[in-house]
């Protein structure tokens, strides 16, 4: 009697300790992407919306392909907001089918590459990131991309990169507005990103 109850006991917490996700248990993990885009189809002309990829999805950011002016950092692809302003968010929170959705879900933004591209020449070119928080609240950080003079060989034209602090952990969202630098004026260009390095975790 009293080993058939420990036995069940033990079973019970087996069960318990692997939870199986389509079964409504949830699965708390932690995972790293670096987003190259690069394995994303393209064809010509587009658009080519990049929608949900490795755990983000994307709004008005499209997948371009080089076109030898600024190559990305990784690859012959990246990501470009033609207009200058888009953004992504944690996937989980935009797609609610129970097969997706993980709650408590948020992610930490690492670093990425950028480019402000509107040709040459072109002004010096601030970027605002913002953070929108799972939790409510925001972050916004400006980054700038140096002005591009004609006169130059086209190898001298290259993507920028930058890192985040740890300020920039649980969000549900991340995104972008270009300007010129110098007067706050349209940069009458596209924002590209490469290798977005990002941790999504998802608690119970
Ligand atoms: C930033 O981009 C500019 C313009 O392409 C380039 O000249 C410069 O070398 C880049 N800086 C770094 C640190 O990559
Ligand atoms: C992301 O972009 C979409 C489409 O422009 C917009 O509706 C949404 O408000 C944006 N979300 C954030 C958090 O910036």
């Amino acid at each position: 009697m009293r080993i058939t109850f420990a036995t069940t006991l033990i079973l019970a917490s087996i069960t318990i300790a692997s939870p199986v996700a389509s079964t409504g248990y949830c699965r708390p993990g932690r995972k790293t992407y670096i987003a190259n885009y690069d394995d994303l189809p393209f064809t010509e002309p587009g658009p080519n919306p990049i929608g949900s990829y490795e755990g983000l999805t994307y709004n008005i950011f499209q997948v371009d392909q080089y076109d030898f002016f600024i190559p990305p950092t990784s690859g012959d692809k990246w990501a470009m907001a033609f207009g200058g302003s888009g953004n992504f968010s944690d996937a989980s929170q935009v797609d609610s089918s129970p097969s997706a959705r993980q709650p408590h879900s948020s992610f930490a933004l690492q670093s990425f590459s950028f480019a402000c591209v509107s040709g040459v020449p072109q002004p010096e070119c601030a970027i605002t990131v913002y953070g929108y928080r799972t939790a409510g609240g925001s972050l916004k950080r400006i980054i700038t991309y140096p002005r591009l003079d004609s006169g130059h060989p086209v190898e001298d034209y290259i993507m920028n990169a930058t890192t985040f602090s740890r300020e920039w952990t649980n969000l549900r969202s991340v995104g972008f507005s270009i300007a010129r630098a110098d007067n706050g004026g349209d940069m009458f260009g596209g924002l590209a990103l490469d290798d977005v390095k990002y941790t999504i975790s998802s608690g119970c």
